[in-house]
């Protein structure tokens, strides 16, 4: 979604808030723009496109500020175009902006404006906003930064902004309300972005900014307040993951290595959790509400996305090791329900980026009814981690690619965790299955690596598919949301229509979708649902389907009627859902490559949704 970057300080600017753009890019765009103050005067470059066409539109322009904020735009009010890109002047000059997020009564503050003479370029809330400060600014004679906090009084709904204001053009503005906004803190010079990506090459020193605080910098120093004008020491985070971690390490992209990183990515999430010598599980994220954890009755998930299937493995998890009704809900769907929420419930929040604006929405809907609330986010100091009750990072590292993968594993491996030590704590699992359980746990990696060797053989059996128009993806118990993740993967990045079934359901409407051109993806693997799925996919071959079973290694039963079969290690059927969904990932990837598909970017897409 919208990207935010900006810098004071004293070095060129442009080149370090495009080069953040293009840090950026990964959140998903359609149209780029930046403005510096120079010499004085404010430029101001934007256009329709990537960052690099904005850098072709910069560079050669010798613009020598150093002060300056860029914006990267995922359209949500008027069309991607030039006019509509951020940053956004107000019709005198007065204030530039970029924004993230939406600003909900811009319809009302634009007719207010209007009738005072106020014209509009754009069909954008962002320039409303622009006007309404300068309109602010110039009737009541107050300073920029109170005009800005004013304007953000009347203003309903979800920003996080840069703003320079001509009169005062040493300073450089920055707010924040449910949009992210983090701030880099260097030597003599802030960088501001709308998370920690475009910074960490600068500064390791982020302050998140709080709802409804604005950061005004200057070279000398900085000042947060709120609206106000209650003042804060800013509370400083250290980043612990440099460029490295957002550079493709020799890969052709980021979703690959990230694909590539899941044995890493895995046993970090597990790193200190899993005492080496014991084999027990310690989540000292829930220790505190542990009582309460070991005497719920409910647990509700709420989440989006892959993020959500995560939560549809969880609910599996849940109830067979922990013996607790788990209900997985779209966050999408929760908030708005009228949901049914007592304080004895625990509701758990599953989001890589913390950011989602629905699960924010459901996480606060529940807390207002008095239930615990727990995260199982990625991004450290997001909005989601900051308003739960206790909870667990992933620890996966920066996710760049826009489809989700690292994440969901280590989503998965989190709530596996939680599962089993909340199993052995309300004593359902004995001592040798807990053993066996957090042993086997610990191969998880091991096992992904052996998934990853496999790569040449699931590109051949990639290519066979790339024409596809549709694909059905198939599973039972624990791989049913598997099926839906693959579904997901491949429709997010390849455009491919895909559905993901629990494979019994398949005779109750998919099946009269299956002729000899639609591709069957079928999770197949040795476990207590393998006579059932193996009958499936005796169903499918009878219409003419073409089967892709992914096995256990060693299977020969499938492997005689599937047309391909690809081969995974066995483990625990509980623990399956990490390794069978590599494969799945490989598959959508090459097939994204080879439809010529821009993989880490896919068209329509973010990576963080910051708006409902
Ligand atoms: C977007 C992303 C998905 C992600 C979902 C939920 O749609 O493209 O990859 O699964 O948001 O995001 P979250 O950050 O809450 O996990």
């Amino acid at each position: 979604m919208c990207g935010i970057v900006g810098y004071i300080g004293g070095r060129t600017a442009w080149p370090i808030i495009v080069g953040g753009l293009q840090r950026l890019e990964y959140r998903g765009y359609d149209s780029a723009g930046i403005a510096v103050v120079d010499d004085g005067q404010i430029r101001i470059n934007k256009c329709r496109g990537k960052v690099s066409d904005l850098r072709s539109l910069v560079r050669g322009q010798n613009i020598s500020g150093t002060i300056g904020i860029g914006h990267t735009r995922w359209a949500t009010h008027g069309e991607p175009n030039d006019i509509n890109a951020h940053p956004h002047m107000s019709m005198n000059g007065k204030f530039v902006v970029v924004h993230n997020g939406i600003i909900e009564n811009y319809r009302t503050i634009k007719a207010q404006l209007e009738q005072k003479g106020y014209a509009f370029r754009s069909q954008t809330d962002t320039e409303v906003l622009a006007n309404l400060i300068e309109n602010i600014y110039l009737e009541k004679q107050i300073s920029p930064e109170s005009a800005i906090k004013a304007a953000l009084s009347i203003s309903v709904g979800a920003y996080g902004l840069g703003i320079i204001c001509t009169d005062q053009p040493d300073r450089l503005f920055a707010a924040r309300k449910g949009s992210p906004l983090a701030v880099g803190i260097g030597q003599g010079e802030y960088f501001i972005a709308s998370d920690a990506t475009p910074i960490v090459e600068y500064t390791d020193q982020l302050v998140y900014l709080e709802d409804e605080q604005v950061a005004v910098m200057t070279t000398d120093g900085i000042s947060i307040t709120d609206l106000k004008d209650t003042p804060f020491d800013p509370i400083i985070t250290n980043v612990d993951f440099g460029t490295e971690g957002i550079d493709k390490g020799g890969f052709d992209h980021f979703m690959l290595k990230e694909i590539y990183e899941q044995p890493n990515s895995l046993a970090d999430t597990m790193r200190g959790r899993i005492i080496e010598q014991t084999g027990t599980i310690n989540l000292s994220g829930i220790n505190e509400i542990m009582p309460k954890l070991v005497g719920v009755n409910r647990i509700i998930i709420v989440a989006c996305g892959t993020s959500y299937h995560a939560g549809l493995v969880g609910e599996y998890l849940f109830e067979q090791f922990a013996r607790i009704n788990v209900e997985v809900e779209y966050a999408s769907e929760f908030r708005y329900r009228d949901p049914i929420i007592s304080p004895e419930d625990v509701v758990i929040a599953i989001s890589q980026s913390g950011e989602t604006a629905d699960t924010l929405a459901a996480i606060r809907l529940a807390k207002q009814k008095g239930a615990t609330i727990l995260g199982i986010c990625n991004v450290v100091g997001s909005s989601i981690a900051r308003e739960t009750h206790a909870g667990m990072y992933t620890h996966a590292g920066p996710e760049i690619g826009v489809a989700s993968t690292k994440a969901f594993t280590s989503q998965v491996v989190a709530l596996t965790m939680m599962a089993i030590l909340l199993g052995r704590k309300r004593g359902i699992l004995d001592d040798k299955t807990y053993n066996e359980l957090t042993t086997e746990l610990r191969r998880t990696p091991e096992l992904i690596s052996e998934v990853l060797k496999d790569n040449d053989h699931i590109r051949e059996v990639s290519r066979a598919y790339q024409l596809a128009q549709n694909a059905i993806y198939l599973g039972r118990g624990y791989l049913y949301p598997v099926a839906l993740e693959g579904a997901l993967k491949l429709k997010e990045i390849s455009y491919i229509h895909a559905e993901g079934y629990p494979a019994a359901e398949m005779k109750h409407g998919p099946i009269a979708l299956i002729d000899n051109c639609m591709p069957v993806f079928a999770l197949a693997t040795h476990d207590k649902h393998y006579d059932k799925i193996l009958s499936n996919i005796q169903e499918v071959k009878a219409r003419k389907g073409q089967v892709i079973a992914i096995v256990s290694r060693g299977d020969t039963e499938i492997a005689r009627i599937a047309d391909y079969v690809i081969e995974i290690p066995e483990c625990h059927e509980a623990l399956m859902p990490m390794i069978a969904v590599v494969p799945l990932q490989l598959i959508s990837y090459h097939i994204a490559v080879m439809r010529g598909c821009n993989v880490d970017q896919p068209r329509n897409l973010a990576k963080s949704v910051t708006v409902e």
